[in-house]
């Protein structure tokens, strides 16, 4: 019995007769010669049948054999720098495991997005999809492994909460026993209590945000990155997310060459992006570089996708937008302490128009300032009152951030919409497949 192998196993088996499991991804004939594209989650290989090498029931079945039937192919590996990938397999035998009745709904042609949208559920089994899924999960690892490195203790949050953290505008709210509770928007406030008892903490979880408006960088479900760190000021918190967001562009470019060339990404450009010191200004400075480009946006407004994206071109690599206005920033951000109508935050927005993809900030400290914002705000004091203790027992300076995992991805990988980003996009008109 031939060997079981995946696709992306074959250099190591020239030569070798392997059997591998999979689907029929597009097939064509050149004379009397059937090629067949197999895909096995792991890569796409060109099968090569012949009268002569391919088994007669076999060589007949590469004619019926419709595109994503499910099968098992045996044959001979060989490398071969015109095959794509650079290997292909001689085929000696092919066994059908389920043959469709009907045509596969997405054909190589072009599809409207709506219509591929619909069909979420099998577009994820092209080519383009099953590349930026796996960037997905190279990115999702380059997290982990970054924050084990820097010797971060990964925790978890709740998501069914009753507080809101960032604004009660996008709350997606549901009964909870009789009480009102929502979906959590971000997992921070239960990351400030974590890191008081375990100093740095990280979790990477999923973020509900009741978004009424289509734009491309939102989803209503998202996944967020989010640290906290115990005795962490400001500064050390931007250079831990520069470090972070560097980390994992290299990681994904050292791991992911073929998805990133499937998906035609300027490497070059993404490696040559990260390669120096972010750049970064002030809110202030910003609106003036974002006028400057024509773009009309007040002091006090929040930036829009034409402002951010005028900040990304301008300096063409991740830029650090510090020192919001306090009002426009949610009420656990620290004043700074030489203007307090400022706060000791930061926003990260990506080159080429990809958005913010980190917001963060140093946080409040002390009871006397919290319960100000408290009020401020016009939030309860009551639901936050586990919050507010944790200014009353051993507060310390702490910092953290929450890292978009969809917008980076969508930087990464060069696509315009991040609802390619995620296996199963939610949006305001999106919940199902
Ligand atoms: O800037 P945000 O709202 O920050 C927070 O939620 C903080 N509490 C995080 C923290 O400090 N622990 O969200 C963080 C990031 C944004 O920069 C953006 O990349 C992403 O989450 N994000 C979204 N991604 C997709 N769809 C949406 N609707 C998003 N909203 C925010
Ligand atoms: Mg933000």
């Amino acid at each position: 019995m031939p060997q079981v192998v995946y696709i992306e196993e074959l250099p190591r088996h020239v030569g070798e007769e392997v059997t591998i499991r999979g689907w029929l991804f597009n097939k064509r004939s050149s004379g009397k010669i059937r090629f067949l594209i197999v895909r096995d989650g792991t890569g796409f290989l060109q099968c090569v049948a012949t009268a002569k090498d391919t088994e007669a029931e076999s060589f007949e079945l590469c004619e019926r054999l419709p595109q994503e039937a499910s099968l098992v192919v045996t044959g001979t590996v060989r490398a071969d720098s015109r095959a794509p990938g650079g290997y292909e397999l001689l085929l000696k035998e092919l066994t059908p495991v389920q043959i469709p009745k009907e045509q596969f709904p997405i054909t190589l042609k072009e599809h409207g997005v709506g219509f591929l949208m619909d069909h979420r559920h099998l577009w994820i089994r092209m080519r383009r999809q099953f590349a930026i899924l796996r960037v997905r999960d190279a990115v999702l690892w380059a997290i982990r492994e970054f924050f084990k490195g820097e010797g971060f203790v990964a925790t978890e949050c709740p998501i069914i909460v009753g507080t809101q953290v960032e604004g009660t505008t996008t709350l997606f709210p549901l009964d909870y026993f009789g009480e009102p509770a929502y979906l959590s928007q971000s997992g921070q406030l239960y990351l400030e209590a974590t890191c008081m008892a375990l100093g740095k903490v990280y979790w990477i979880g999923p973020a509900f945000r009741a978004e009424k408006s289509k734009t491309r960088r939102h989803l209503t479900e998202f996944w967020m990155a989010e640290a906290e760190m115990a005795y962490f000021e400001h500064e050390d918190n931007l250079a831990l997310q520069e470090r972070l967001v560097r980390y994992i562009v290299e990681y994904v470019i050292s791991e992911r060459k073929r998805e990133l060339e499937i998906l035609e990404r300027d490497v070059e450009l993404l490696r040559r992006e990260v390669e120096g010191p972010f750049a970064r200004v002030t809110y202030a400075e910003a609106v003036e570089i974002v006028n400057s480009h024509g773009v009309p946006m007040e002091h006090g407004d929040d930036f829009g996708a034409p402002a951010e994206d005028a900040l990304s071109h301008h300096f063409g690599r991740p830029v650090f937008v510090e020192r919001f206005p306090a009002r426009i920033k949610p009420f656990y951000m620290k004043r700074a302490p030489d203007d307090p109508s400022v706060v000791l935050c930061a926003d990260l927005i990506a080159p080429e128009g990809y958005g913010e993809i980190i917001g963060g900030s140093q946080r409040v400290d002390t009871e006397e300032e919290l319960l100000r914002q408290l009020e401020e705000y016009e939030l309860p004091r009551e639901p936050y009152q586990w919050y507010i203790d944790l200014r009353r027992w051993g507060s310390v300076p702490h910092s953290g951030f929450g890292l978009g995992v969809e917008r980076t991805i969508a930087w990464i990988c060069g696509i315009r919409h991040i609802r390619e980003a995620i296996p199963f996009p939610r949006m305001l008109d999106r919940l199902y497949p």
